[in-house]
């Protein structure tokens, strides 16, 4: 059984990983409009694997004996300055969301539950792939500069992305 602590706070996560998925849907809808299909692909992309983060924070608090409670997903931005705009806040949110893993891992030292604390493992790991990918593609922007051929060979790159969750 986890605690009531524990529960409320892997809840607020799972409410996090939805807000990523809606805030990654959002600029891919952008780049949609913009005729920046890859782009976009690669955003629809990094939604479902928030979503299954979600899922993968649901399901544990599910086996724990908690209790989910779905609550209202914030609305995102739905216009950007440029491409390098997105990124530049994609990589910085990836940031925020590895702040919110380091307080629940707090947390559960804090209160000694080791099995959070192994499923935490994986999202700490997690994280650091998911900053480093915004990273890496907003230099390669940034070395572009947001424009011309680069952008569109990068557009098409983007495109291959898939994303097939572990076997658990
Ligand atoms: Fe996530
Ligand atoms: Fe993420």
């Amino acid at each position: 059984m986890i605690s009531k602590n524990l529960e409320k706070a892997i809840n607020e996560q799972i409410n996090k990983e939805l807000y990523s998925e809606y805030l990654y849907m959002a600029m891919a809808a952008y780049l949609d409009a913009n005729d920046l299909d890859g782009f976009a692909h690669f955003f629809k992309m990094q939604g479902d694997e928030e979503r299954f983060h979600a899922m993968k924070l649901y399901n544990f608090l599910d086996e724990r004996g908690g209790r989910i409670i779905l609550k209202a997903i914030e609305k995102p931005d739905h216009e950007f300055d440029s491409v390098i705009d997105i990124f530049e806040k994609a990589y910085k949110h990836e940031q925020y969301v590895t702040k919110l893993i380091n307080n629940l891992m707090d947390l559960a030292i804090k209160e000694n539950d080791h099995a959070t604390k192994s499923m935490l493992d994986w999202f700490v790991d997690e994280q650091v792939e998911e900053e480093a990918s915004m990273e890496h593609l907003l230099n390669k922007l940034k070395m572009i500069g947001g424009k011309g051929n680069g952008m569109l060979m990068l557009d098409k790159e983007l495109g291959t992305r898939t994303f097939t969750p572990e076997e658990e």
